[in-house]
C-alpha cells in the first residue's frame, strides 16, 4: 500500500482552471479579480462582515495585533499549548505573552487559568481554536466583558467550526485564518483577517499593503504608517476561491473520517477530546490520546514503519528556549505527552482508514 500522509490538500479542476486564468491574463501578483471573489465568498461562508486576504496565517495574526494597537509591554494572555505563531505574533509587536494552561479534556485554553492570570496590564487574550475545537466561548466572553480586554481568535485550524450556530471568528474583536497546505482549504500559503468591525479591517488593509494611505488613492507612494508586504497573490486567491466554494463537501468528508476513527478505534485504550456544548466541529485534524507517553511513542513508531505519517500534538511553548518559563503547565505537558494527530485529509480512502485503525488496535490486543 502506498504511504499515507498526514495531510494532502484536495485540488480539483476548478483550481487548475483558475490558476491558468491568472497566468493567461497575467494577473499574478496581489491585484486581480480572484482576491475580491475569494474574500466575498469567505464572508458569505463565515458570516463575518469584513474579510481581507493575507500572505499567510502568521502575518494575519501579526496584522490583528497591529490593528488593535498592541504595543511594547502590553500583556497578552495566550495558552502555552498552541502553535508557535499564536505566541510569536505577540513578540513581533513588542508585547508580553502571559502563558496559561489548557483544559485537558478539550485541549483548549483554560478559562480558570485566564481568571488567575488576568490583570490591569492585560490588553488582549488570544484564543486559538485548536484542531477545530473551541473552549466555552460564552464563559470567555463574560471574562472579556468583565475585564474589558480585546479578544483575538486564532482560527487557523477552525475553518468550518461553529459555536451556537455562529462561525468561529465572530466572537472576538478580530480573527485570523490560515490556508497552509494542510488546512481545511488551502491556497499553498495564505491567510485571512476577518472582523465585524470595519475600522479594524481598514487598519489591517493599511498595514498589509506597505502602509499605503488607502484613503488617498491618487497620491502614489505615500505611506502613513510603517507597513508590511503581507498581501496574498491573485494566484493563491484563485485556488482559495475554488476551494471555499466546495467547502461543504470537504467538511462532510472530514466528519466522516472523524466518525470512522471514533467508531473503529478501541475505545478502552484510545480517547478522543471532548467538545463543549454548542460546538459544531470541523474536525481539522483528528487527535487521539493514549494512556501513557510510552504507548504513544510505540504506536507512533509502528505507524511510521507502516508508512503512515502522524504528528505529535504541540510542544508547550513555555518549554522552548526563546520562551522558557519555570511554571508547570501540567495539562499542556500531558496534552503533548499523550496526544497524537492522525491522517485526516479529505481524499483518505476507507481501506487506508481501516489500516490505520487496525495497526493501532493490534497493539492493544496483548492487554486482553
Ligand atoms: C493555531 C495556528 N495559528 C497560526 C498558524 C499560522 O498559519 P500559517 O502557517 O499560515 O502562517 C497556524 C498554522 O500553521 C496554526 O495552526
Amino acid at each position: 500500500m502506498k504511504p499515507i500522509p498526514l495531510y494532502s490538500p484536495k485540488i480539483g479542476n476548478v483550481e487548475k482552471r483558475n490558476v491558468t486564468n491568472c497566468l493567461n491574463e497575467k494577473w499574478i501578483s496581489s491585484k486581480g479579480k480572484f482576491i475580491k471573489l475569494f474574500e466575498n465568498e469567505f464572508k458569505k461562508f463565515t458570516n463575518i462582515r469584513h474579510c481581507t486576504t493575507t500572505v499567510n496565517g502568521t502575518a494575519a495574526l501579526h496584522l490583528c495585533l497591529l490593528a488593535l494597537d498592541i504595543k511594547e509591554n502590553d500583556e497578552i494572555i495566550v495558552p502555552t499549548f498552541t502553535y508557535i505563531a499564536s505566541v510569536n505574533c505577540i513578540k513581533y509587536v513588542g508585547g508580553k505573552p502571559v502563558f496559561v494552561d489548557s483544559d485537558f479534556s478539550t485541549m483548549q485554553i483554560s478559562i480558570n487559568d485566564i481568571e488567575k492570570k488576568i490583570s490591569k496590564k492585560t490588553k488582549a487574550i488570544i484564543v486559538p481554536h485548536l484542531y477545530g475545537y473551541s473552549c466555552d466561548l460564552s464563559k470567555l466572553l463574560k471574562l472579556k466583558k468583565k475585564y474589558n480586554v480585546y479578544l483575538v481568535e486564532d482560527c487557523a485550524e477552525a475553518l468550518g467550526s461553529f459555536y451556537k450556530k455562529k462561525h468561529l471568528g465572530n466572537f472576538g474583536d478580530i480573527c485570523a485564518f490560515s490556508f497552509f497546505g494542510s488546512k481545511t482549504i488551502s491556497t499553498g500559503e495564505g491567510g485571512m483577517v476577518c472582523s465585524n468591525n470595519k475600522f479594524l479591517i481598514r487598519k489591517v488593509i493599511n498595514f498589509k499593503g506597505q502602509g499605503l494611505n488607502v484613503t488617498n488613492k491618487k497620491k502614489y507612494y505615500w505611506h502613513n504608517v510603517i507597513g508590511y508586504n503581507y498581501r496574498m497573490t491573485n494566484i493563491c486567491a484563485s485556488i482559495g476561491y475554488a476551494q471555499i466554494k466546495r467547502i461543504s463537501k470537504i467538511l462532510k468528508k472530514k466528519k466522516f473520517i472523524f466518525n470512522f476513527y471514533k467508531k473503529n478505534l478501541n475505545s478502552k485504550y484510545v480517547k478522543f477530546p471532548s467538545e463543549v456544548i454548542g460546538l459544531n466541529n470541523c474536525y481539522w485534524l483528528v487527535v487521539i490520546f493514549f494512556q501513557s507517553k510510552k504507548i504513544n511513542q510505540i504506536i507512533n513508531k509502528t505507524l511510521y514503519k507502516n508508512k503512515i505519517e502522524t504528528r505529535p500534538t504541540f510542544y508547550p511553548i513555555h518549554t522552548m528556549p526563546m520562551y522558557k518559563k519555570k511554571n508547570n503547565f501540567k495539562n499542556a505537558i500531558q496534552l503533548n505527552n499523550l496526544g497524537l494527530c492522525l491522517p485526516s485529509y479529505p481524499d483518505l480512502e476507507n481501506k487506508q482508514l481501516k489500516k490505520i485503525c487496525k495497526i493501532i488496535n493490534d497493539y492493544f490486543k496483548k492487554f486482553k
